[in-house]
């Protein structure tokens, strides 16, 4: 049995940062971010929203455009690298209990940034296994309460959002057709929060604030980002045997769009068929991929029968990527 992408919504937090707001308490500017970055603005969450808020708002958007009440799902899945709360319980419960799903399982996956694409890949195994017949994925985060806002190097790159899909069984060859799914943990410290967790716990008077929050190598995460878009595509293509021209658009992860850049010009691929967005959102980990692909349905710029892959990459590390057909 298949799996298919049903329908997808997505969520941003009000308030809208420019970079000019950074240039008034970091010694950086709007040029330097658009020029490094590609990015322009991001949207950062009030003091009472949480990652289960807007991915709750996110998926009650996919459900609606379903027709689904949230009783019929068999399953919640949430990819976080912010969730609500530090290990448990999981925001996938927290999101469950607000939508009123009775009849679901839920769980979090903790994939960094590529925890769509691992979920995409999840959800059609837990399809194909008869434990669910509608998953509801969400990808959520509340990144910039994690991120060093003294820090420039980081603080200018991340920002706050939710993007779902509920995905159900489907036989008429339409829906997520392969996945291809990479880790290197031999590069876990290069994008990690060093304490709290409980190989160093926070102990008061000991710890310093910033080993709480997210730390990142951001060169070596540069270039591991730039070489794994370019495996994932190809071996996508490759063991499909498909070509570029049989694919409408490629969905990368939105970290950097001069990542995306340096992909396409060392895979041969023309930069037009990465959609990109980042100058709206900046980088919302493992919402970016749901994001993009609800701009793409909203914009109009798919049609049934499209060929689509995703790629993704981030903490861990992990990276991977999915074929679908739209
Ligand atoms: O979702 C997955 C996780 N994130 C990523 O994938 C991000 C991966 N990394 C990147 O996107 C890039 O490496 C960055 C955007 C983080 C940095 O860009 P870069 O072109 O690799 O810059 P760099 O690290 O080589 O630094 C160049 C200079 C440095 O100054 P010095 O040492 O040459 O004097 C930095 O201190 O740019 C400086 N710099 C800044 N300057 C102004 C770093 N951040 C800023 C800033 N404003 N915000």
């Amino acid at each position: 049995m298949g799996a298919a992408i049903r329908s997808l919504g997505a969520y941003v937090p009000k308030r809208r940062m420019s970079n000019h707001e950074f240039e008034e308490f970091l010694d950086t500017s709007d040029e330097w971010i658009q020029s490094h970055t590609g990015i322009k603005f991001r949207h950062v969450a009030s003091d009472d929203e949480a990652p289960s808020d807007l991915g709750r708002r996110a998926a009650e958007q996919a459900l609606g455009r379903a027709g689904l009440s949230p009783d019929q799902l068999g399953m919640v899945l949430v990819a976080t690298a912010s969730g609500d709360h530090v290990g448990f319980p999981s925001t996938a419960c927290i999101i469950q209990d607000k939508l009123g799903a009775s009849n679901a399982a839920a769980m979090d996956l903790l994939v960094g940034c590529t925890g769509f694409v691992y979920g995409l890949e999840t959800a059609k195994g837990l399809i194909a296994s008869g434990a669910a017949e509608h998953i509801l994925l969400v990808g959520s985060e509340v990144l910039t309460r994690i991120m060093d806002w003294e820090d420039r190097n980081t603080a200018v790159l991340f920002g706050d959002g939710a993007g779902a899909a509920v995905i159900s069984h489907s036989n008429n060859g339409c829906g997520i057709l392969d996945s291809f799914l990479r880790s290197d943990g031999s590069g876990a410290r290069a994008l990690a929060r060093e304490a709290g967790g409980t190989r160093t716990p926070f102990r008061p008077g000991q710890t310093d604030r910033r080993e709480l929050l997210l730390k990142m190598e951001g060169r070596l995460v540069y270039n591991f980002a730039v070489q794994v878009i370019v495996d994932t595509v190809t071996t996508i293509l490759t063991r499909n045997r498909l070509t570029i021209d049989d694919v409408k658009y490629i969905v990368p992860h939105q970290a950097n769009e001069r990542i995306i850049e340096a992909a396409a010009r060392r895979s041969r691929i023309p930069r037009e068929k990465f959609f990109v967005n980042i100058a709206e959102y900046a980088n919302t980990s493992a919402a970016t991929i749901p994001i993009a692909l609800n701009d793409l349905v909203e914009r109009e710029m798919l049609e049934p029968g499209d060929l689509i892959v995703t790629a993704g990459f981030g903490a861990g590390l992990t990276f991977g990527g999915n074929l679908v057909r739209w």
